[in-house]
């Protein structure tokens, strides 16, 4: 019997004992009944989180977009795979099927290799939500190009930082974006980025919002007309289980982002898995994530995932404000969704709007929905649980990183009972632990302590691209012969799992991941600035927001804080993105400082969140008197 679509309680209970036990032979036996692959593997599972070193499905060869796409056709051709929903309600949907799909891949695989795009060379991707973004990573998959998805919200600064370092050979782009009722000048933004980017040969543009741009002669083409003229078929390249499949970047604590490296079957067999398990999928089923593709959440869930089982998948242009707050909640009517997969900022931006906008619509289709990116607070649970699943829908909170590639930590819907804020139990494979402050292991249900997990996982990150040193100090230093989340979590007397945040310098802000660090540089940059720490503190709808407490080179600074203020925020939008700026920046005096120079963040953080109460002893720093001060003038 397949272990593929678990049922009920005592299954899950089985087959996660089972995935323990011989977790080579569950894997196995997944990737054997649900995959076509052009060679079996010689070798299931080899590992050394001492190196660290991670290889499953050893030697086995395959193209994921075979599975993806190919395979469906013969059963499914005309069964839509992508549902695009554009940014105005008055663009008619458009239905994509496996046909087209298959069509519109391999004319852009084509154009990729027209190009001199080869396996191996990567390829940056900076698109607004438009299935030339879904076919570019499929397309690169196709001929075994690493795909570099960025974001279309970062900024010029932030995407030559990310083309350097993979060296991206191209640039698939275009014209620009929709965002609600504005536009944004995305090609623009790549020129800009181009200015310091060697590499790049080439670049492709999706027209879009058909405005006015700049083509520069011999490197910039339209897309639409060289994929016309492309032909259908492409065959796929063959690849290793173990070839890199994209880069993907996250925040981390030192200013240089890292590009996390996901490899092909590994990630392919656990993405479908556990797409399948935790919305349990059925044929037929209308399934929408309202994540960006440009983060692992819409690469996993949106593309991959959803695609080599099958399924149609909303790819959705949008934002949940335009042209009203009902938006999701039309969707989900217009187009019969039946699993619906948002971040909690968004559940709580929404739940803070007219109750009106939900109840205007029937959102009777829906059997799962899911939350992802933070932990969820009770209170946007309940709002959630109450007014978009109608206490009938089990909430699957969903924890996991860009660095897992999938989810490992959630509740299996009509399964698992749910509690509020719990992620719940680990995924069939996924072994977690917390670990106390010596190092050591913490057993037993009830506990609390920084999340680890103790065993590979077929789709976790094999490296940060050039810098495997950085990979393993990262991740597996901390603990030994673990893998290090960077998350704190407790576990309660049942062994239900809920995380409580993040324990390192990353901040989580409206679900995105930013490094403390870069900020800071940003920051560091104005030429007023002598020198800044931010940290988080509580945001009604953000989840956290940034609090900026900044050291002015000269106390007589003549400019008026409040331009000052916007001077500062501007540097960050302009180097990172305005997902970046900071709600508060309070200029002081002198930042508390430990005595061989750190920065004490930790009490900044206690007075950014008006716990001052709590804030320990502070007469060991080298410069008590600042906080008083601080304190005194906090905003
Ligand atoms: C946080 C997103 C609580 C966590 C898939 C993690 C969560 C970081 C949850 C990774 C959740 C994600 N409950 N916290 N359900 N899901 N997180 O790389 O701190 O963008 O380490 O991946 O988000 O964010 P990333």
């Amino acid at each position: 019997m397949s272990n593929y679509h678990i049922k009920n309680l005592e299954e899950y209970f089985k087959v996660y004992r089972k995935s323990i036990r011989e977790p080579e032979e569950f894997w196995e036996e997944i990737a054997e009944e649900h995959f076509v692959w052009r060679k079996r593997w010689d070798n299931v599972l080899n590992w050394d989180f001492t190196k660290p070193e991670i290889k499953w499905f050893e030697n086995a060869k395959l193209n994921i977009t075979e599975n993806c796409i190919d395979r469906h056709l013969r059963t499914k051709g005309d069964k839509t795979a992508i549902l695009f929903e554009p940014n105005d309600p008055n663009e008619p949907a458009q239905h994509i099927t496996y046909k087209r799909l298959a069509d519109q891949v391999n004319k852009m695989a084509n154009v990729l290799k027209d190009h001199g795009i080869q396996k191996g060379d990567r390829v940056c991707i900076y698109l607004p939500m438009i299935p030339e973004l879904a076919y570019a990573v499929l397309a690169c998959a196709r001929i075994g190009a690493i795909h570099s998805v960025v974001f279309a919200g970062f900024s010029s600064t932030a995407l030559a930082t990310r083309i350097q370092d993979s060296d991206c050979k191209m640039v698939i782009t275009s014209d620009g974006s929709y965002r609600g009722s504005k536009s944004i000048d995305l090609k623009g933004i790549v020129d800009e980025a181009l200015k310091s980017c060697e590499s790049v040969k080439s670049v492709l543009v999706a027209k879009r919002i058909n405005s006015d741009i700049q083509m520069m002669d011999g490197r910039d083409k339209w897309l639409k007309p060289l994929m016309e003229a492309a032909s259908g078929e492409c065959e796929p390249e063959i690849m290793d289980a173990e070839d890199p499949l994209f880069i993907l970047y996250t925040s981390g604590s030192t200013g240089m982002p890292k590009g996390m490296v996901h490899t092909t079957a590994g990630y392919m067999v656990y993405t479908a898995y556990t797409f399948k398990n935790v919305f349990q999928y059925r044929e037929g089923d209308v399934y929408w994530c309202t994540a960006d593709i440009g983060w692992i959440t819409g690469h996993s869930y949106i593309v991959y995932g959803p695609l080599a089982n099958g399924a149609t998948t909303i790819l959705f242009e949008g934002v949940p404000s335009y042209p009203d707050h009902g938006r999701f909640w039309e969707v989900i009517q217009k187009h019969k969704v039946t699993q619906f997969y948002t971040a909690p900022t968004a559940i709580r931006a929404l739940a803070k709007e007219d109750i009106s906008y939900v109840e205007k619509y029937d959102l009777s289709s829906l059997k799962v929905i899911g939350s992802v990116g933070e932990p969820i607070n009770e209170e946007a649970w309940h709002w959630y649980d109450d007014n978009v699943g109608k206490k009938k829908c089990p909430i699957v909170d969903t924890w996991w990183q860009t660095e897992t590639g999938g989810m490992l930590i959630s509740p299996i819907p009509y399964v698992t009972p749910t509690i509020p804020t719990f992620a719940t139990l680990p995924l069939p494979g996924v072994q977690p632990v917390l670990m106390d402050e010596n190092g050591q292991e913490i057993k037993g249900n009830l506990a609390e302590g920084r999340l680890c997990i103790k065993f590979p996982w077929p789709s976790i990150a094999r490296t940060i691209w050039g810098n495997h040193d950085r990979y393993k100090e990262t991740y597996f230093s901390a603990y030994k012969n673990h893998y290090f989340t960077g998350d704190g979590a407790r576990r309660d007397a049942t062994g239900y799992y809920r995380i409580t945040g993040r324990v390192d310098d990353v901040i989580i802000v409206s679900g995105h991941n930013l490094g403390t660090a870069p900020i800071e540089d940003a920051i560091n940059e104005h030429n007023a600035v002598a020198e800044s720490a931010i940290v988080g503190f509580p945001h009604d709808i953000k989840g956290n927001a940034l609090y900026g407490f900044i050291t002015l080179k000269e106390s007589g600074e003549t400019r008026n804080h409040d331009n000052l203020r916007k001077e500062i925020n501007q540097l960050i939008t302009e180097q990172i993105g305005p997902i970046a700026k900071l709600d508060k920046i309070q200029f002081t005096v002198g930042l508390p400082k430990t005595r061989s120079g750190k920065i004490m963040r930790r009490i900044l953080r206690k007075i950014a969140c008006n716990e001052m109460d709590s804030m320990g002893d502070i007469s060991t720093l080298l410069n008590p008197e600042v906080v008083e001060q601080i304190k005194n003038e906090r905003l």
